[in-house]
């Protein structure tokens, strides 16, 4: 994988996981996130053409994505897939030749299957760089170094917080990825919180402790992380009713007691207010859930200039 998306230099070609990353190209993004929030800009993209591939709904993900490459002096081209010719029986690879055609630089790509952007970074002309923006179940990388980027930026590191990470773990590529991403960084501890039914099989061997009670789970952390349960990729029932779920795992300022004092809330979005999380805490002053918005254009942008600076620096 590794070599999938690094280039002979060690620096990012293609962004498609946080998996087998070296830590030095996680704190990278993070550290160019930090330039670009305090004002630095540049228009290291100009000239450049992204395309925003989106076979699923998205509403922040998408946003930053255009707002960061525009703001980097790049053209955009928002492309919703399920309009493409895709649909009349044309391959993805096919898709992604004509873009190639097209001379896109950046193809910011969500899909429903899990492995599709690797299939296509594998078979990229090489001047075309892919970022997996959420691939089924599997990964959404740049929404774990969003996450890195404003846990850092409100505890000023990782080696001494304790994560919880808490809901539908199964069915979550925002939990895949931002393990991964706080294991590299370095966080003392991370948990996940599910009952046993949301809970992957062997989620231990990715170096967190499992737990299915809340109040177990939370004690003493530094960082919860909301997750929604992810409705449209279950099959069959999979949590009891509603009223039971938030009674159990909806995160309420009763709960919140449990955790550190000076705990912060987060959550990807889209929230369900009063299912996952109540609406005084997904508004309260633990809350930092709209920083994480903005934080996605700083390092989205982040990411999207150290492809290309790398692309350039590696050039013949
Ligand atoms: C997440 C996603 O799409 O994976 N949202 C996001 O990118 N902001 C999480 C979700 O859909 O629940």
């Amino acid at each position: 994988m590794t070599d999938l998306q690094l280039n002979a230099a060690g620096r990012l070609r293609h962004f498609l996981t946080v998996r087998g990353l070296p830590k030095a190209v996680l704190s990278g993004i993070l550290d160019a996130a930090e330039d670009f929030t305090a004002g630095g800009a540049g228009k290291i993209l100009r000239g450049k053409t992204v395309v925003n591939l989106f076979f699923e709904a998205s509403t922040r993900t998408r946003t930053t994505f255009e707002i960061a490459a525009r703001r980097l002096g790049a053209e955009v081209i928002n492309l919703d897939g399920n309009r493409l010719s895709t649909n009349k029986g044309e391959s993805i690879l096919d898709t992604v030749r004509t873009l190639e055609a097209m001379n896109t630089d950046i193809l910011v790509l969500r899909d429903f299957a899990s492995g599709a952007p690797h299939l296509i970074a594998r078979h990229a002309a090489p001047g075309l760089h892919i970022i997996n923006a959420g691939d089924g179940r599997h990964a959404h990388p740049t929404q774990a170094m969003l996450d890195m980027f404003t846990i850092r930026r409100r505890k000023g590191g990782f080696d001494r917080l304790r994560i919880a990470v808490v809901g539908d773990i199964l069915h979550s590529r925002v939990a895949r990825s931002l393990i991964g991403a706080a294991r590299i960084l370095g966080a003392a501890e991370v948990r996940v919180i599910a009952p046993l039914t949301l809970l992957p099989t062997g989620i231990e061997n990715m170096g967190v402790t499992a737990f299915t009670d809340m109040r177990r789970g939370l004690a003493g952390v530094d960082v919860i992380i909301m997750l929604r349960l992810q409705m449209e990729r279950m099959e069959g029932q999979l949590v009891p009713s509603p009223q039971e779920y938030f009674r159990r795992y909806g995160l309420t300022e009763d709960k919140l007691g449990w955790a550190a004092a000076d705990v912060m809330i987060m959550h990807p979005g889209p929230i369900n207010r009063g299912l996952e999380i109540a609406s005084s805490v997904a508004d309260g002053s633990h809350s930092v859930i709209l920083n994480q918005v903005t934080n996605g254009i700083a390092v989205r942008m982040a990411v999207m200039a150290e492809l290309a600076q790398a692309a350039s620096e590696s050039a013949p």
